[in-house]
């Protein structure tokens, strides 16, 4: 940090417009206490209210919350009911404190997956929250990033298909417009909790750029301490978007 001349207020660090977080640990968490693994989905609330907290307390834009992978289907039948259950309690009693944060909700991910009990809720809580605009929440539910860009290639073959694009002059953007996070500003901060250093086919392609960030603690231990230190990493990185050190200081 460059001392500053008196008098002069300190420039705010940089902070992220977009953070996208891998909530892992929670499994984990839970057999370290001797409980049950849903256990540790349950304690994982407490993190998420944290974290949407304290990104409208700072004024960050958007938040994309990695609750359930296209993957993660595979668990245990009684795990993912539990998670499912986890998901309809929390949308129920969480939604005052959604419209008290000004949190505007989307879900992404193939939510016909999903029972029809889930789904109505995150529906409802959808266009409840859609007139609040400090804060874009994205929890991304069976969501997988492979699955998202194989979407958006469908769809910009379909509009190829009925005439509204030319296939011959189609730009990145056409294609991007098709992924689940189209309109959003692509993650700048990439947090991982639980200690494993993988993406797990998270947001494939809108993370191309993100500052990566990992932490061995566990998603039910993250604290609000635990954000502030992922935001000063980030603030301490120069992002170079392939361009020079030199091209950046001119
Ligand atoms: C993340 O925690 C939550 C989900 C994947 C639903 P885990 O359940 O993966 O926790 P660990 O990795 O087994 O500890
Ligand atoms: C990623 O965690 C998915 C979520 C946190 C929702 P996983 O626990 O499923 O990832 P892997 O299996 O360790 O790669
Ligand atoms: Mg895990």
């Amino acid at each position: 940090m460059q001392p500053q001349p008196s008098g002069q207020p300190a420039a705010a660090p940089p902070l992220p417009r977009h953070v996208a977080i891998i909530m892992d640990g929670n499994g984990r968490w839970a057999l370290g206490h001797g409980r049950a693994r849903n256990t540790g989905h349950q304690s994982g609330l407490g993190p998420v209210r944290t974290v949407i907290e304290e990104c409208v307390r700072r004024g960050i834009e958007a938040l994309t919350l990695f609750a359930f992978s296209s993957e993660n289907w595979a668990r245990p039948a009684d795990e993912v009911a539990g998670i499912m259950n986890l998901f309809c309690d929390a949308l129920d009693r969480e939604l005052p404190m959604l419209h008290a944060n000004g949190v505007r909700l989307r879900f992404i991910g193939d939510l016909a997956a999903l029972e029809a009990r889930v789904r109505e809720r995150a529906a409802e809580a959808t266009a409840a929250t859609a007139v609040n605009a400090r804060l874009r929440l994205q929890l991304a539910v069976s969501y997988g990033g492979r699955q998202d860009i194989f979407a958006a290639a469908r769809k910009l073959a379909a509009r190829c298909v009925n005439g509204e694009l030319d296939s011959n002059r189609l730009t990145v953007e056409d294609f991007a417009a098709g992924l689940a996070l189209a309109g959003l500003p692509d993650p700048d901060l990439f947090i991982r909790t639980g200690g494993e250093q993988r993406i797990s086919n998270f947001l494939l392609w809108n993370l191309a750029y993100a500052e990566l960030y990992f932490t061995d603690t566990l998603w039910p231990d993250f604290s609000a301490d635990d954000f502030e230190l992922a935001l000063q990493h980030f603030a301490g990185r120069q992002r170079r978007f392939g361009l020079t050190a030199e091209q950046l200081a001119s």
